[in-house]
């Protein structure tokens, strides 16, 4: 570190302008952007929504430092300048995504050990084998819907629907409950009535949190409430939304990005009923190349620092780019190679406690999916496939595929009619043909309701 350099004048060349991180452009070539920032330093200005400006660290060796450097740095933001002096309106989009609420995730030091606890031993104390069976039933439930058709969205109707299914499990949610939940985190995401969606949220989390208070159950919310830590009831709401949040946007991320690798990519074809190592191997690679989470882990410097000539204000977001770092140039092949030293689950004290389930819930859904539709193929070429836009996520719109239609054989009880017969059907749409991404966002909510009613 060395002392804080003078302001540059405006227009000055030496200083480049904001990369934006939004808007198409970005999101069909993210590497592209991610090449031109490292020509500026390991970390350079970026632009996260309109008017909304941060700086994004794209050298490995810099993500590390900024992760682990807890004295320096900070994940509250209620340090955020722009946000607090109104520059960041209220309503920006990315808004959501990176304000304050009293959770793990934007807390420091003893407060954040005290919160995370919680967490990581309730996490800890799902038994794998019976997170397998309810992602196996979850994935059943699903597959057997799609599969008389021979065509689907794996997005839409699977990657997307199935962490909701198996987080509801997770919980204790009666049946009611999760569909009030659905129906909150859906008008969220859809931005319809937002405000009506996250009261709904917020009481149906209130409501679950008194009856697991009256009658606990052997589930995530009853030993969440239950731990040394004390979790007040507004903590374990808060903390609900966080592990929903974190558990499903990801979630789905990894399984529809390791099924489109494995789907598209020579070195898994012809593998697929080999057993469950490449599978294993697609998502490692997903981790290292598409990470589901590409750029956050935002934090605060405390005061004025420079890192490598790089001015970092007090109070100005520095988001970590997970996916710039993961593919940064002087990473040796030996760090790369059949390691995780990705930074998929971030890194430092704020990295993902819960990568063991959450691999596990991504390998099950992908091997059951192949298992049970061993023919599926990308409906359109890979490269034709659109991503989503936003600063966040590395989330396609839609995986549409086709597959020979098969009948319904799962062992769980499923709502869809008997056995239809053998038929290939007209293929699904092409992506010219996908909504743009808005409305695709608007679309999905109304999508899961549907499924979570039987509809
Ligand atoms: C493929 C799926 C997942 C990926 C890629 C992922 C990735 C991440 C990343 C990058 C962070 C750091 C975020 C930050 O510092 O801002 C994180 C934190 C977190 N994740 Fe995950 N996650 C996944 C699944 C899950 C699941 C299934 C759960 C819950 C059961 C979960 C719970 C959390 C929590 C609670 C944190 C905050 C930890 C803290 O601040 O101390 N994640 N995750």
């Amino acid at each position: 570190m060395t002392s804080v350099p003078p302001n540059p004048p405006p227009g000055c060349p030496a200083h480049p302008a904001h990369e934006s991180l939004h808007g198409p452009e970005f999101a069909t070539d993210p590497a592209a952007v991610y090449r031109r920032l490292r020509d500026v330093g390991p970390i350079a200005p970026v632009e996260l929504a309109p008017g909304v400006r941060a700086s994004l660290v794209v050298g490995y060796d810099a993500a590390l430092h900024v992760l682990r450097s807890t004295e320096t740095f900070s994940k509250d933001p209620r340090r955020w300048k722009d946000l607090a002096d109104g520059t960041v309106p209220l309503d920006s989009p990315v808004v959501p995504m990176m304000m304050y609420r009293p959770n793990a995730l934007w807390a420091d030091g003893a407060e954040h050990r005290r919160l995370r606890g919680a967490i990581t031993d309730s996490v800890a104390r799902v038994a794998p084998a019976t997170l397998r069976g309810y992602v196996e039933a979850s994935a059943d439930t699903l597959i057997d819907r799609i599969a008389p058709a021979g065509q689907a969205d794996l997005l839409g109707e699977y990657a997307q629907v199935l962490p909701l299914l198996v987080f509801n499990r997770l919980f204790g949610c009666p049946a009611d409950y999760g569909e009030r939940l659905v129906q909150g985190m859906s008008g969220i995401f859809d931005g319809v009535d937002a405000d009506k969606a996250n009261d709904l949220l917020a009481t149906t989390l209130l409501d679950l949190v008194t009856l697991k208070r009256r009658r606990p159950g052997p589930d995530v919310t009853s030993w969440l409430m239950a731990h040394p830590a004390g979790l007040t009831d507004e903590e374990m709401v808060h903390t609900l939304v966080l592990l929903m949040g974190a558990g499903t946007e990801p979630q789905q991320n990894l399984i529809a990005n390791g099924l489109r690798l494995l789907l598209s990519d020579d070195r898994f074809a012809g593998t697929l009923s080999g057993g469950s190592l490449p599978v294993e191997d697609a998502l490692d690679a997903v981790l290292w190349t598409d990470p589901p989470m590409a750029n956050y882990a935002v934090h605060y410097p405390i005061h004025d620092v420079v890192y490598e000539g790089v001015l970092l204000r007090a109070g100005h977001p520095l988001v970590v780019s997970l996916a710039a770092a993961n593919t940064d140039p002087s990473l040796t092949a030996d760090q790369r190679a059949g390691n995780r030293a990705h930074l998929a689950w971030s890194a430092g004290p704020h990295n993902c406690p819960a990568q063991g389930p959450a691999r596990l819930i991504a390998a099950v859904a992908v091997e059951k999916l192949l298992d049970r539709l061993p023919d599926v193929e990308p409906a359109v070429p890979v490269e034709e496939l659109v991503w989503r836009p936003g600063p966040f996520h590395r989330a396609l719109a839609a995986l549409p595929v086709t597959f020979q239609s098969a009948a319904v054989t799962s062992s769980t009880p499923s709502t869809v009619g008997d056995e239809s017969p053998v038929q290939r059907t007209a293929p699904p749409p092409r992506p010219s043909e996908v909504p743009e991404a808005g409305r695709v966002r608007r679309g999905w909510g109304a999508r899961l309701l549907t499924w979570w009613r039987g509809e």
